[in-house]
C-alpha cells in the first residue's frame, strides 16, 4: 500500500487532485468487486472500526459499516441514547474509551462543526495512532459525501476511467439550501480542485453572497491551498438561468431542523422558484443528471416523477457508489498508519 500523506480526514479543503485521484481510482476498483464475484477482501483483516455517531443518519453509518466489513475489519457502533455520555462523560473521554480498545479508526458524525478536528487534535497531541474520519459535522463537512458525489459524477461522465480530469471545464448547478449544507462545502472543493465550473443557486436566505468566494482562501488555520487552480465558482438567483448549459444538477435537502427562523414564505413557493422537475430539466438542453445526497423531501427539492427517474436521477447511485468510496477512504487511511514510522502493518 502507498501512503497518501492524509493522517485524518477532516474536510475536502486539504485534498490536492492527486487526493482525489487516488480515492477515484481506488473506488473504481472496489466498486467492480461484487461483479467479478468477490464479497470480502481481507485488506484490514484484524483493524477495527468504531462508528461514534451523535446526530442521525441512515445512509453514511451504514455504508461505513459495510465498507468497513468489505474489507474484513472488526466494526463497533456507539449509540449515545445508552451510552455514559448520559451519565456526563465526555466526549473525547468516550472517543479514548474505544481508542483503549483499539479502535484503529473512530467515523464520527456530530451537530457541532470541530468536533472531528479536535478529537484528532486531542489523540494525536496524546500520541494515540488512531485515524478520525469525518462523518458530517454541523454545516462544516461531509468529505465521504463530497467524494462519493465526485465518483458518482465522474462515472457518468466516464464510467470506465472516472478520474478528476473528465469533470474539468464541467458546469455544475448546485442548488437549494446551500447555507445550512455541509455536502455543498465539501462539493466545492471537491469540484472546484478537478476544475468544474460550479454555479450555485437559491434565495438569498439560504444562500448568501459570500459563497462565491468560498474557495478563493483556504479555510482558518490551514497553510495553504493544496489546488494551484480551482474552477470558478458563480451565484445565480434565477433557476432556469443557471440550468443553461448545465452538465449534472445537485439539488439539496431543505435543512428544516438546522434552521433557527423562518427563511421560506412557504415550502409550494420555494419548490416553484427552486424544485426540479422533468420539464424544468429541458432548460439544460441536454439529458443531464440530477444527484441529491439524501434524504428527500419528495415533492419539495424535486418532484416525485423526477425522484422515481432512475435513468436521470442518481440518487440510488450515489447510496451505491458510497460503499466502495468509503472502502476507499479506510483503505488509505490504514496504509498511512501502516507508513508511520516505528508502526507495523495490519
Ligand atoms: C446529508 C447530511 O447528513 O449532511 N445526508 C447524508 O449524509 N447523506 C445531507 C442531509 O442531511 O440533507
Amino acid at each position: 500500500m502507498s501512503s497518501w500523506g492524509h493522517r485524518h480526514v477532516i474536510d475536502l479543503a486539504t485534498f490536492s487532485c492527486d487526493d482525489l485521484a487516488k480515492v477515484l481510482e481506488l473506488a473504481q476498483r472496489f466498486r467492480a468487486m461484487p461483479f467479478s464475484g468477490v464479497r470480502k477482501l481481507p485488506a484490514l483483516q484484524g483493524r477495527f472500526m468504531t462508528s461514534l455517531f451523535f446526530e442521525p443518519s441512515t445512509r453514511t453509518r451504514s455504508s461505513f459499516e459495510l465498507a468497513a466489513r468489505r474489507l474484513s475489519a472488526d466494526v463497533q457502533s456507539f449509540s449515545p441514547s445508552s451510552s455514559s455520555l448520559s451519565k456526563g462523560e465526555s466526549l473525547l473521554d468516550t472517543a479514548r474509551t474505544y481508542v483503549a480498545m483499539g479502535a484503529d479508526v473512530l467515523v464520527v458524525r456530530h451537530r457541532c462543526a470541530g468536533v472531528p478536528q479536535l478529537l484528532a487534535e486531542e489523540l494525536d497531541r496524546s500520541g494515540e495512532r488512531v485515524a478520525v474520519l469525518n462523518a458530517g459535522d454541523g454545516l462544516h463537512s461531509h468529505p465521504s459525501q463530497g467524494l462519493l458525489d465526485l465518483f458518482t459524477l465522474a462515472r457518468h461522465f466516464s464510467a470506465e476511467a472516472p478520474t478528476p480530469e473528465v469533470l474539468r471545464g464541467r458546469r455544475i448547478v448546485i442548488v437549494g439550501d446551500v447555507l445550512h449544507s455541509r455536502v455543498a462545502r465539501s462539493n466545492l472543493w471537491a469540484l472546484t480542485a478537478c476544475g468544474a465550473e460550479v454555479v450555485l443557486c437559491g434565495p438569498p436566505t439560504l444562500l448568501p453572497e459570500a459563497f462565491a468566494s468560498f474557495v478563493e482562501a483556504p479555510p482558518p488555520g490551514q497553510a495553504g491551498d493544496p489546488v494551484p487552480q480551482r474552477g470558478r465558482v458563480t451565484l445565480e438567483r434565477d433557476l432556469d438561468t443557471a440550468l443553461e448549459g448545465a452538465d449534472a444538477v445537485m439539488t439539496l435537502r431543505l435543512q428544516k431542523e438546522r434552521m433557527r427562523e423562518h427563511l421560506l414564505t412557504s415550502l409550494e413557493a420555494y419548490h416553484r422558484a427552486y424544485g426540479l422537475s422533468h420539464q424544468r430539466l429541458k432548460r439544460c438542453g441536454k439529458p443531464v443528471p440530477v444527484l441529491h445526497p439524501g434524504p428527500v423531501n419528495r415533492g419539495v427539492e424535486m418532484a416525485s416523477a423526477l425522484l422515481d427517474d432512475p435513468s436521470v436521477c442518481l440518487v440510488e447511485e450515489q447510496v451505491r457508489n458510497g460503499i466502495p468510496v468509503r472502502m476507499a477512504l479506510l483503505y488509505l487511511l490504514a496504509a498511512e498508519a501502516a507508513a508511520a514510522p516505528g508502526l507495523t502493518a495490519a
